[in-house]
């Protein structure tokens, strides 16, 4: 009999300080409506001096773990997706397995940006479909307020911090049903940060390695690839857009999400939005939404939720997944 993965429990964390876009109207020249018009985004948050990404994934699997009533003991394989990472080295997963006391398992980072949790994801579904796991944890955790040059209008009001992580248990009972993971290179100067450790380091050392990203584009490109994704997905199921019951989109804009929502012939009442709360916090962001609509009674046992992702690289990615 085929083992499935399921998700047994979801955190999250989002750091105590706020950022309102009224603060943001006295940094940069930008106005509330502005950002809430184009966006979707009324605050985000933002980590503290001495707050770090392995703090927030901490506090999001801590809380994954106690809703799956799993022990850390349990825990056979940490994946963390993050673009901001403590460290060179060791990976944030392997900080995250110390802080947790867990010992001798399998862990390592993902990198893919936005769509980094559905990257993880799929990484721990596979694990469990071949047996190598039975008890994963997935996070997506990111401070990605300090790679934001808050001088820079563009991306500023944009992005803040924040985790989410949920604990994927082996099931004969599906579970996650499917993950379709792209990327393309060949986009790669549309949204990144363009410096890093073999490559213009003093920018690092400078504390400028910030995000770039020409914003007008990526939103076409997010809108056109995430369309297509929602098609491939459901296709692959044999199934029909009705048959979806949530829509756990990343939190990037809300006017792509809506598009998204549109292409699924989705009413908004049934797509978690969350990123009025906290803009885009990356890889955290669908494990952020999904948290919250769990906790809130909306998303229930046996709903049908597709996720869907789209970042730097570009990267993109959905997962359909009965919960
Ligand atoms: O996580 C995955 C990756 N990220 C995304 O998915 C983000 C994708 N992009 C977007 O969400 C949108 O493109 C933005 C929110 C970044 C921008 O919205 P837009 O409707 O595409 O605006 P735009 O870039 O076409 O800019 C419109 C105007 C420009 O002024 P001009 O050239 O028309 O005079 C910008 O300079 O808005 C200006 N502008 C701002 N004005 C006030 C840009 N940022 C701001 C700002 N406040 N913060």
């Amino acid at each position: 009999m085929a083992t499935y993965s399921r998700i047994v429990g979801t955190g999250s964390y989002l750091p105590e300080k706020v950022l309102t876009n009224a603060a943001l109207e006295q940094m940069v020249d930008t106005s509330d409506a502005w950002i809430r018009e184009r966006t979707g985004i009324e605050q985000r948050h933002v980590v503290e001096d001495g707050e770090h990404t392995v703090d927030l994934a901490e506090k999001a699997s801590r809380r994954a773990m106690d809703a799956a009533g799993v022990k850390p003991g349990e825990i056979d394989l940490i994946v963390v997706a993050t673009t901001t990472a403590d460290q060179v080295f060791p990976s944030t997963a392997c900080l995250l397995q110390s802080r947790l006391d867990i010992h001798g398992c399998p862990a390592f980072d993902v990198q893919a940006v936005c769509t980094g949790f559905v990257y993880a994801l799929s990484v721990a579904d596979k694990f469990v479909q071949t047996g190598t796991s039975k008890c994963a944890l997935v996070v997506g955790a990111e401070t990605f307020s300090r790679i934001i040059d808050w001088t820079d209008r563009n991306t500023c009001v944009l992005f803040g911090d924040g985790a989410g992580a949920v604990v994927v248990k082996a099931d004969q009972n599906p579970g996650i049903l499917s993950t379709h993971l792209h990327a393309d290179g060949d986009y790669a100067k549309l949204l990144h940060v363009p410096s890093g450790v073999s490559n213009n380091y003093s920018a690092v050392q400078e504390g400028r390695a910030y995000v770039e990203m020409d914003g007008s584009d990526v939103f076409k490109m997010a809108v056109r690839t995430l369309g297509a994704i929602v098609d491939e997905t459901l296709e692959a199921n044999g199934m029909q857009r009705g048959d979806i019951d949530w829509l756990v989109p990343h939190q990037a804009n809300i006017r792509i999400i809506q598009a998204t929502a549109k292409k699924l012939r989705m009413p908004l009442d049934k797509v978690v939005i969350t990123v009025a709360k906290h803009g885009n916090t990356s890889a955290a962001s669908i494990p952020l939404a999904l948290d919250s609509a769990v906790r809130a009674g909306d998303i229930k046992a046996g709903d049908m939720l597709l996720m869907e992702g789209f970042g730097g690289g570009f990267t993109w990615g959905s997962a359909l997944i009965k919960y």
